[in-house]
């Protein structure tokens, strides 16, 4: 896949009781290698500012507002706002991101390789070049 997609993720439960989600291989667009989660990001902050060459993710808001603008190499910008933990935005390779994060915000990602700061690329030019 080569576009961002939502993604919903089957929901367990109900009002009164409360819900899982689950994520499961077999459904997801790609083999699990890593999950990771970010949290305590002040308001003010943004997060972000890179693009990876081989690396897909799925980021899910499992807690709080997380407003996610992506560059793909087209040029199209498109804009998500996270809000629904039973909701995850597939973000293909070579997507420039910024996130940004209500106060109580975490958010999960779960990726498909194995952490390598040689897949980052972190400069703005260096990412329209290699697009
Ligand atoms: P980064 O991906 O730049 O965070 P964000 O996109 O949310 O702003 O990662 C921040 C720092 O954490 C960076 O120095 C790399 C390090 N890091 C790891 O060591 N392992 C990991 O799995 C991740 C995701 C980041």
């Amino acid at each position: 896949m080569n576009q961002p997609k939502i993604i919903e993720f089957p929901e367990i439960g109900n009002s009164m009781l409360g819900y899982i989600a689950v994520a499961e291989n077999k459904d997801l667009p790609f083999e699990v290698k890593r999950i990771y989660w970010t949290y305590f990001t002040p308001e003010n902050v943004e997060r972000g500012g890179h693009a990876h060459r081989q690396l897909e993710q799925i980021l899910i808001a499992v807690a709080g507002t997380i407003r996610i603008k992506l560059e793909l190499p087209g040029g199209e910008k498109p804009e998500y706002i996270l809000d629904r933990p039973d909701y995850g935005l597939y973000v293909p390779k070579m997507s420039w991101r910024s996130m940004k994060y209500s106060h109580n915000a975490v958010l999960l990602c779960i990726a498909s390789t194995a952490f390598d700061e040689d897949d980052y690329i972190r400069d703005y030019e260096t990412f329209l070049k290699e697009c």
